[in-house]
């Protein structure tokens, strides 16, 4: 399931993050890059120690956390720290998968890539190119959102960056480990909580809401894994 997520951050929140990454050191993408994704991979990327990486980082977290369409999406384990790209001057990134696996900083932990989630950082017409495409078996989906919004989407998917032909492209990029690792029952939820969520909205005494919310959290105890 590919899902838009609107406002994630706040205008004033996109001004703050922007300022201090116009202010930082950027370096060769490829450094990061798994052995598939290095010959396709031409960007910018925020060194994975750089203090600032780790601030930014941690108020896109927050803001996720007090994200409720992307909790019941994702159904959230962890979150890996997020990280930040910038293509220019025709950078672009081919077709590939993301890694299944990393490491999460300062642990011996993993985390498993169910979800990719790309935040925009800066408006679609402030650059040119620089769509996201992500394949599923329903063909190409193209994206380019307004900044402060995001994309989450499955990490098995084949997807790639267009080359940004004028303009720069910011986003931060990061992956989500969920409580549901099967696309499928993660689907089945989220559809599930969502029609629960309008029928709380529309007939909040409706008879059906406890036993179809007791059916939900039923399903999410045989389907999680923490
Ligand atoms: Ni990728």
């Amino acid at each position: 399931m590919m899902l838009k997520i609107p406002e994630v951050l706040s205008d004033a929140e996109v001004r703050h993050i922007r300022q201090l990454l116009d202010q930082t050191l950027w370096e060769d993408g490829r450094v990061t890059a798994g052995h598939q994704a290095i010959n396709v991979k031409s960007n910018l990327q925020l060194p994975l120690e750089s203090p600032i990486a780790r601030d930014l980082g941690g108020i896109i977290l927050d803001r996720l956390s007090r994200t409720p369409l992307f909790i019941a999406a994702a159904l959230p384990l962890r979150v890996l720290p997020p990280r930040f790209n910038r293509y220019e001057g025709g950078g672009t990134y081919g077709n590939h998968v993301d890694n299944a696996l990393f490491r999460v900083p300062g642990t011996d932990a993993y985390l498993r890539t169910d979800i990719s989630c790309t935040l925009f950082l800066n408006d679609p017409d402030e650059y040119e190119g620089g769509e996201l495409i992500v394949e599923d078996s329903y063909g190409d989906h193209r994206v380019k959102l307004p900044a402060g919004d995001m994309v989450i989407y499955p990490g098995t998917s084949h997807h790639r960056v267009t080359p940004v032909t004028k303009g720069v492209r910011l986003a931060s990029f990061f992956w989500t480990q969920s409580l549901v690792p099967s696309e499928v029952q993660r689907r089945t939820l989220f559809e599930l909580d969502s029609a629960i969520q309008h029928l709380t909205a529309d007939h909040p005494d409706h008879i059906s809401i406890a036993p179809l919310t007791g059916v939900y959290h039923n399903l999410l105890r045989q389907w999680s894994i923490t």
